[in-house]
C-alpha cells in the first residue's frame, strides 16, 4: 500500500497534486511519500515482533537526509557501506549504536571511522580485512565489535547483478571457513567476533533462498557455540522483494514482510541472538515516484515513442537490470480514453535509454507529466550526470505540504567541478 492516488483527475503524493510539484520544482524530479516511508518500516518492523531485533535501514536504496531522518525517528538503524554514508547517518541523527557497516573494500580511513564513531557493528568480509582492522583496532587501544559475514553459498534466484550469496561472489567468506576465520578472530587483541552476518542478494521474490540460508546461519553457529565461541548477534541482511508490476509476472505474489517474518522466527528464532536486518528496498521502493515531462511524441511506423526529459542517468534501473517500472500518466485518462503502445524512451543518445517498452497510454501530449512508479529505491542514489545532465532533484511530501530536500544540480554546478589543466590555460 501507498499514498499514491489519483484525485480530482490528477495523480497525487498525499495531499498534493503532482502537477503542482512539477510547476514548482520543474521535471524530472523525484518525489517521497513520507507517510508511505513511515507505513513501510512499521509493516516491516511490526512482522518481527517478538524478536530482539534491530532493523538497520541499508542507506544505499536512498540516502537523502530526510529520508533518513524520517527512518530514525521510527527509530531505525542504519546499514552504510562507505565513509560518507556513515556521515550520512550520524547526520541525519541515527544513534552510532543501531549503525552496521557493510561492504567487500573498506579503507583504512573507513575502518578507522566507524571505530571513531564506535558503532554497533562492522561486518568483515575477508581475513585480509580482519587483520587489517585488528591493527587499527589495537593501534587505537580499542576492541572493535565484528560480524563475518558468511557467503552460505546460496542461489537468491533474483537479478545476476544483485545476487551476492553465491561462492563465485565477491562477498563475505567462504561458509566451509567459518570455523577457522573464527578461531583466528578470538586470538585478536584487537577483535571481538561475536555476530556472524549474511546477505544473499536483493528482490527476492522467493522466501526459500533466504529460509536456506538462515538455516545455514543457525547450523553453524550452533557448531561455533559447542567450540566456545560466543556468539550473540545475528545479522540476516536485507534483500525482502517489492512488487515492480501490478501483477508479478508469474502470478505468484511477492512475500509480504509478515511471511518474511515467520521464516525468520521458524528458523532463527530460538537462537537467543540479537537479530539485525537491513532491508533497504522494501522500505522505500514504492514511497517515490520520477515524475517526467513529456518532450515530444514520435509516431512510427512500427513503434510510438514517448521522449521524456528525464534519461537513464537519473533512474538507471531499468536499463541495468531490464527492470520493470510501472508508468502511469499524471492526469487520470477517462474511462472512455483510448489507449495506444508507447516505448517511453530518454534523450540519450543510447538505445538503452529507455524507461519502457510497449506500454499502454493515453495518447500523450507534448508536455504532459508521467509517473514512473516504485523509484524510491536505488533511484535517485544511482544517478548520474552522463551527457552533463544535472542530477535530478528530490522533493518530500507529509500532507498537503511539501519540501525540496535536494536542489536540482545546475549546468554550472558540474562545471565548477573542473579546472582546466594549466598547459591548456
Ligand atoms: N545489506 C547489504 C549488505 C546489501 O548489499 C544490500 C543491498 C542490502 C542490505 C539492502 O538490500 P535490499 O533490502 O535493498 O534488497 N541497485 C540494485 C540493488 C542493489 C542492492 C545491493 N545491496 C537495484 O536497483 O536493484
Amino acid at each position: 500500500m501507498d499514498h499514491f492516488a489519483y484525485k480530482n483527475g490528477c495523480l497525487y503524493a498525499e495531499d498534493v497534486a503532482l502537477s503542482d510539484i512539477a510547476r514548482q520544482v520543474g521535471t524530472p524530479c523525484y518525489v517521497y511519500s513520507e507517510a508511505t516511508i513511515q507505513r513501510h518500516y512499521r509493516v516491516f518492523d511490526d512482522a518481527l515482533d517478538g524478536l530482539e531485533r534491530t532493523v538497520c535501514f541499508a542507506l544505499k536504496a536512498n540516502s537523502n537526509l530526510s529520508v533518513v531522518r524520517t527512518l530514525a525517528d521510527m527509530g531505525a538503524g542504519a546499514d552504510v557501506v562507505s565513509g560518507g554514508e556513515l556521515r550520512r547517518a550520524l547526520m541525519a541523527g541515527i544513534p552510532a549504536e543501531k549503525i552496521i557497516f557493510s561492504g567487500v573494500g573498506k579503507t583504512d580511513e573507513e575502518l578507522s571511522s566507524a571505530l571513531d564513531a564506535g558503532i554497533l557493528q562492522i561486518n568483515v568480509e575477508s581475513e585480509r580485512e580482519l587483520e587489517l582492522l585488528d591493527a587499527i583496532a589495537v593501534e587505537k587501544g580499542v576492541k572493535a565489535r565484528i560480524g563475518i559475514r558468511i557467503n552460505p553459498d546460496i542461489d537468491a534466484k533474483t537479478h545476476e547483478k544483485i545476487s551476492t550469496g553465491k561462492k563465485e561472489n565477491k562477498f563475505g567468506i567462504e561458509w566451509t571457513r567459518a570455523h577457522e576465520i573464527y578461531a583466528r578472530a578470538r586470538d585478536m587483541k584487537g577483535i571481538e567476533a561475536r555476530a556472524m552476518a549474511i546477505h544473499i542478494g536483493s528482490q527476492l521474490t522467493d522466501l526459500a533462498p533466504f529460509r536456506d540460508a538462515f538455516v545455514r546461519t543457525r547450523d553453524l553457529i550452533a557448531m561455533l557455540r559447542a567450540d566456545g565461541h560466543e556468539i550473540t548477534h545475528l545479522d540476516l541482511g536485507g534483500g525482502l522483494g517489492v512488487p515492480y508490476e501490478p501483477r508479478h509476472a508469474d502470478g505468484a505474489p511477492i512475500p509480504s514482510p509478515q511471511a518474511y517474518g515467520e521464516v525468520v522466527r521458524a528458523c532463527v528464532g530460538d537462537l537467543g541472538c540479537h537479530l539485525i536486518f537491513e532491508p533497504g528496498r522494501v522500505l522505500v521502493a514504492n514511497a517515490g515516484v520520477f515524475l517526467t515531462r513529456i518532450v515530444r511524441t514520435k509516431e512510427g511506423t512500427t513503434r510510438n515513442f514517448a521522449i521524456v526529459d528525464g534519461a537513464m542517468n537519473d533512474l538507471i534501473r531499468p536499463t541495468l537490470y531490464n527492470a520493470y517500472h510501472e508508468i502511469v500518466p499524471v492526469r487520470e485518462p477517462g474511462g472512455d480514453a483510448k489507449m495506444a503502445r508507447y516505448d517511453v524512451v530518454g534523450p540519450i543518445c543510447e538505445s538503452g535509454d529507455l524507461f519502457g517498452k510497449d506500454r499502454l497510454l493515453p495518447p500523450p501530449d507534448d508536455g504532459d507529466l508521467l509517473a514512473i512508479r516504485t523509484a524510491g529505491a536505488y533511484g535517485a542514489v544511482q544517478g548520474s550526470m552522463y551527457n552533463t545532465r544535472a542530477l535530478a532533484p528530490e522533493v518530500l511530501v507529509r500532507g498537503d505540504q511539501f519540501a525540496l530536500i535536494r536542489r536540482r544540480l545546475t549546468v554550472d554546478d558540474i562545471l565548477a567541478l573542473e579546472t582546466p589543466a594549466p598547459w591548456l590555460a
